[in-house]
Formats: structure tokens, sequence, C-alpha cells
């Protein structure tokens, strides 16, 4: 802080017109000479420059016309590099840490590698840095945490490792920090929770590990946490119900467990997409997700989530319900009762229920489900009694599992229309009958599952527990259709 103020004042006194009358005139004919250098340093550590963005970079010019630069209309100093997609391959010259007056530095999607010089900590008024998708190694540099007015920092799709430093925290202004898909590993540091400036933060990709520190209560501002595919431990800080702003939450393929906090769902009033999929998470869904009238995404699958599927009536957004392997429901009736609470869900469109210990029968109301239903998941349950006529309400179906339950009665006549469907798994069930000829209205399927019933078509079959090719089993209801006709 002293540092910067300090230069500031510096800085102003030197440009100052009246105390240095003649490099002022010569700034503005010329512009500065140390950027000149600069940039031709900057040039020199580039090896590679397929598209000739820097063919430009030469003598004949004023630099402030050289490509990807932009100067200040003032003081004709470089406020702006930006060099994003050019492919340019090399190392990132140290010599930047003199562009005094840099603003924004772009050096997206290149092929730069090598590290991040620590000459770049000089570079007190930069407000965006994108280094994402680069080859670039080494530490957070931690001078780096010296830019005090940083409002975005990517540092995405690199090979960075190490831990995030403490002084990060100091990075007071900062919006919008990404370092995902690197190396990165340790914990994150509690000193996260004074950047109170933070809308996004994603370190999706990476090593990190242990408890998300409490501090990221703190964070009131922050719109979009991703941190999936980490090793990331312990429960879900209860700080959490704090983040009051937050809409996206990914930490899905971690090693989280515990329960998550109650009334998580009631404080998080803005929360439109909830991911935590592929972790240990245990206890039940917090009944209050009934109040996160935002929620469009929800995804908890592969946990330990168990009891009652809670209602979901006001949720009138949800696009996805994922609560696939878990052990939600009881084994017994009721368990299914929830899915009329979905019907005012009306843009629905994967229902996924698969793998867990849901029981009864399945209400008929799942024909008044969301138009836009693509999917129903329900394999591997306990549910029996038929299959409700209406389930042919939902037209628009691509994939339809209720394989491995205890279905009996025969398979309705509705499903003629599902014409769109592709994969219809009703296998491991109770079934009897015969395959209806309708089915061949389901030109769109590669993948059916009949096996295991006691459908008459299954008699005719080698391997019955195979799932089969659709041609297979378009030759089987060819097959099956014309003893119908013929018997
Ligand atoms: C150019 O910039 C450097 C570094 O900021 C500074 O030390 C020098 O005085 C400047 N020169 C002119 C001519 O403005
Ligand atoms: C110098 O830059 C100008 C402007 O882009 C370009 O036309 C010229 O070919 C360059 N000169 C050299 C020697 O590369
Ligand atoms: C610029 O940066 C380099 C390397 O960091 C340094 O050696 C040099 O003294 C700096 N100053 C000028 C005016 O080039
Ligand atoms: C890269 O950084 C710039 C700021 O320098 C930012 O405006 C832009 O959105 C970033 N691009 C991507 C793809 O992240
Ligand atoms: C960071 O850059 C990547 C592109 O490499 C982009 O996908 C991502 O959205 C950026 N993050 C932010 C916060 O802008
Ligand atoms: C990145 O660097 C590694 C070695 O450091 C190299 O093997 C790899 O090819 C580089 N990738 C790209 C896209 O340049
Ligand atoms: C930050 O700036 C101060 C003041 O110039 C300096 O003493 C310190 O070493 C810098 N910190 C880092 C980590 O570069
Ligand atoms: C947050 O900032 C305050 C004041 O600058 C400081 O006292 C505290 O140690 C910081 N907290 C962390 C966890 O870094
Ligand atoms: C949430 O914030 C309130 C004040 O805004 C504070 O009193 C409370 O301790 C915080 N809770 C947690 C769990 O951090
Ligand atoms: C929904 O929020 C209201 C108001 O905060 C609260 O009274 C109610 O108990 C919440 N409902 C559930 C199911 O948590
Ligand atoms: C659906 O919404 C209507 C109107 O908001 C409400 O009267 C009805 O009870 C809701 N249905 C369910 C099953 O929650
Ligand atoms: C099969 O599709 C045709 C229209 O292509 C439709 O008229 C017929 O009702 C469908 N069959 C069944 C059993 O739904």
């Amino acid at each position: 802080m002293l540092f910067s103020t300090l230069t500031t004042i510096f800085l102003f006194c030197v440009t100052l017109p009246l105390i240095h009358p003649t490099i002022t005139a010569a700034s503005t004919t010329l512009g500065n000479k140390t950027d000149f250098v600069t940039l031709l340093q900057i040039k020199k550590s580039i090896s590679s420059d397929p598209y000739g963005i820097l063919v430009s970079w030469n003598t004949s010019n004023h630099f402030c016309s050289w490509g990807g630069v932009t100067c200040g209309i003032k003081h004709q100093r470089v406020v702006m590099l930006n060099l994003k997609e050019y492919h340019l391959s090399g190392t990132i010259s140290p010599y930047i840490g003199n562009l005094s007056f840099l603003r924004i530095l772009n050096l997206l999607s290149n092929k730069f590698y090598g590290e991040i010089p620590r000459e770049l900590g000089r570079l007190f008024r930069l407000r965006k840095l994108n280094l994402s998708n680069n080859n670039l190694t080494g530490e957070f540099p931690i001078s780096l945490t010296n830019c005090s007015k940083l409002r975005y920092l990517n540092f995405s799709a690199n090979s960075f490792h190490g831990k995030i430093p403490i002084e990060v925290g100091s990075l007071k202004k900062l919006e919008k920090l990404s370092l995902f898909k690197n190396n990165f590993g340790g914990k994150i540091p509690p000193s996260i929770g004074n950047i109170s400036s933070l809308n996004v933060f994603s370190i999706a990709v990476n090593n990190l590990e242990g408890k998300l520190p409490g501090e990221f209560g703190q964070l009131k501002k922050l719109s979009m946490l991703v941190i999936l595919s980490n090793r990331f431990s312990g429960m879900l800080p209860s700080s959490f119900c704090n983040m009051t702003s937050l809409a996206f939450f990914s930490a899905a393929e971690n090693q989280f467990h515990g329960s998550l906090p109650a009334g998580m769902f009631s404080a998080l009033s803005n929360l439109q997409m909830f991911e935590i999929g592929m972790n240990q998470i245990s206890g039940p869904i917090p009944t209050s997700i009934a109040n996160a009238s935002l929620l469009q995404k929800f995804d908890i699958g592969f946990n330990n989530f168990v009891g009652q599927v809670p209602s979901v009536e006001k949720l009138q957004h949800l696009t996805w319900l994922n609560l696939n392997y878990n052990n939600l429901g009881s084994g017994s009736d009721g368990d299914l009762d929830f899915i009329t609470s979905l019907v005012n869900c009306t843009k629905l469109e994967n229902l996924v229920l698969g793998s867990n210990k849901l029981g009864g029968i399945l209400p008929i109301s799942i024909g008044n489900l969301s138009t836009q239903l693509i999917e129903i998941s329900l394999f591997v349950n306990h549910i029996h009694g038929t299959i409700p006529e209406t389930i042919g309400n939902n037209i628009n179906l691509i994939s339809l599992y209720l394989g491995d339950n205890h279905f009996s009665g025969n398979v309705p006549n509705s499903f003629g229309k599902f014409h769109k469907m592709q994969s219809l798994d009703v296998g491991q069930n109770h079934l009897l009958g015969e395959i209806p000829p309708y089915l061949g209205n389901l030109t769109q399927l590669v993948e059916i599952s009949i096996a295991n019933n006691i459908i008459a078509l299954a008699c005719s079959m080698e391997s019955p527990n195979d799932r089969m090719n659709i041609k297979d089993v378009i030759r089987e209801l060819n097959l099956s259709r014309s003893a119908f006709l013929h018997g």
C-alpha cells in the first residue's frame, strides 16, 4: 500500500508538465523510451509468431500503433497489451515489469511457457491479467499480490503448481479469480475471506485438499464458486449459508462428507445451480430445498443421502434433478409421492433417481410432468405395481430407465407415443405379456433392455440378459410382430 502510494506520487511528479516540461514534450511525441525498449525486449523472448502480429513491432512506426498495443492518449504510455489467441510461443520477459502504466495484460490462448516473472508484481496499476490457456509453470507469484488494483486474474488451463499464497487475501479489489485446471495443491488460505469483492472463484480441476475455510461465509458478493474435481474433505461449513449471493456452486468429485446444513437452501435464495455429485455426503436432503425457488440444476448423485425426497413444488425453474446413486427412500409406499410435487416444475428436463431405495408405486402424476422432459431414470429401486399408462404423455422422452425394479403388469400401450425414444430399459422386472407391435413406433431407439421379464419376446432371445443392439431388437420386434400378425 505504502509502496503504491509513494510510487503514485513519484510518477505524478515526474509527469507534471510544470516540473519537467521537456520530458513531457518528448512523451507526447515519442512516448516513453522505456516502453519502447521494453516492448522490444518482450518481442525478443517470443520465439514463434505464426500470425505475424509482431511484424508491426518495428521502428518504422510508433510503438503505440504496434499490434496488440494500446497507449493512454495523454501520456503515450502502454496501458493495454492484448495478444490473445495468436499462438505465440515463448516466455514472458521480466522486462514486462517496466510497463509501469499497464492496466490490462491479456495473453489468453497462446503457448507461453516457463514461469511468470516476479517483475510482474511491479505493475501496481494492473487491473486485469489473463494468462489462461498457455503452458506456464511454476508457483503463483507472491509478488503479484502487490498489485492491489487487480480485479480480474485468470491463470486457468496452465501447469502451475504449489500453494495459493496467503497473501492473495491482500488483493481486496479482486472480483474474478480463476485458477481452474492447473496443479495447485495445499489448502485454500482462510485469507480468501478478506477478498470482499470476490464474485467468481474457480479452482476446479486441481489437487487442493483439506476443509473449506469457514471464512467463505464472509464473501457476500460471491456468486460463483467452482471447486469441482479436487481432493477437498470435511463438511461444507455452516458459514456457507452466509454467502447469500451464491448462484452457482459446483463441488462435485471431491471427498466431502457429513450432512448439509439444514437451513442451507432457505439462506441461499439466489441459488441456481447446486452440484455436489461424487462425494460422500450423507444425511437427508434439507427440506429447505423447497425454498430455493431459482434453482435450475440440482445434482447430488453418487453420495450417501438418506431419507425421503422433500417436496419441490416451488422450484419452477428446475431443469435437472439428479439424485442417482444414493440411499434415498425407505423401500416402501410413499417414497415417490414427491413426484406429484414436480408437476409445477414446468421446465424439468431430466428426472434422475436411479439406484436408490425408493419403494411404493409410481404415481399416475408421472404423466403430468413438464412437456420438456427428456429423461426419466428410476432403475435399481424397489418400485412395484404397474407402469402407469399416463407415462406415455411424456412424448419428448429420449431415455426411460425403469429396469431392475418390481414393476408388474403389461408394458403400457402408451409407449407407442415415444417417437423420440433412444434408450429404453424395462429389464429385470416382473412385466408380462408380449412385446406389443407398436414398439415399432420407436424408430429412434439405439438401446433397449427388456430382459428378465415374463415377456413373450424374451423367450425367443438367445441371451436375454444382454442389452441388445437396436438392429437386433428391431429384427426381434419384426419377428415378434409377424408372430402377432400370423399367429
Ligand atoms: C519512462 O518510464 C519510466 C518507468 O516508469 C520512468 O522511470 C521514466 O522516467 C519515464 N521516462 C519518460 C521520458 O517519461
Ligand atoms: C514494420 O511494420 C509495418 C506496419 O505493420 C509493416 O508494414 C512493415 O512491413 C514492417 N517492417 C518490417 C521491416 O518488418
Ligand atoms: C527493466 O527491466 C529489466 C529486467 O527486469 C531491468 O534489468 C531494467 O533495469 C529495467 N529498466 C529499464 C529502464 O529497462
Ligand atoms: C481474458 O481477460 C480479459 C481481460 O484482460 C477478459 O476481459 C476476458 O474476458 C478474458 N477472456 C476469457 C476467455 O476469459
Ligand atoms: C478464464 O479463462 C478461461 C479460458 O481459458 C475461461 O473459460 C474462463 O471463463 C475464464 N474465467 C473467468 C472468470 O473469466
Ligand atoms: C507444454 O510444455 C510441455 C513441457 O513443459 C510440453 O511437453 C508440451 O508439449 C507443451 N504443450 C503445448 C501445448 O505447447
Ligand atoms: C511488494 O512491494 C513492496 C514495496 O515495494 C516490497 O518491499 C515487497 O517485497 C513486495 N512484495 C513482493 C512479494 O514482491
Ligand atoms: C484479513 O484482513 C485483516 C485486516 O487487514 C487482517 O487482520 C486479517 O489477519 C486478515 N485475515 C486473514 C485470514 O488473512
Ligand atoms: C453469518 O453472518 C452473521 C452476520 O452477518 C454472523 O453473525 C454469523 O456469525 C455468520 N455465520 C457464520 C456461520 O459464519
Ligand atoms: C422457507 O423459508 C421460510 C422463510 O424463511 C421459512 O419460514 C420456512 O420454514 C422455509 N421452508 C422450509 C421447508 O425450510
Ligand atoms: C402448483 O401451483 C399451483 C398454483 O401456484 C398450486 O395451487 C398447486 O398447489 C401447485 N401444485 C403442486 C402439486 O404443488
Ligand atoms: C404410432 O405412431 C402413429 C403415428 O406415427 C400413431 O398414429 C399411433 O397412434 C402410434 N401408436 C401408438 C400405439 O401410440
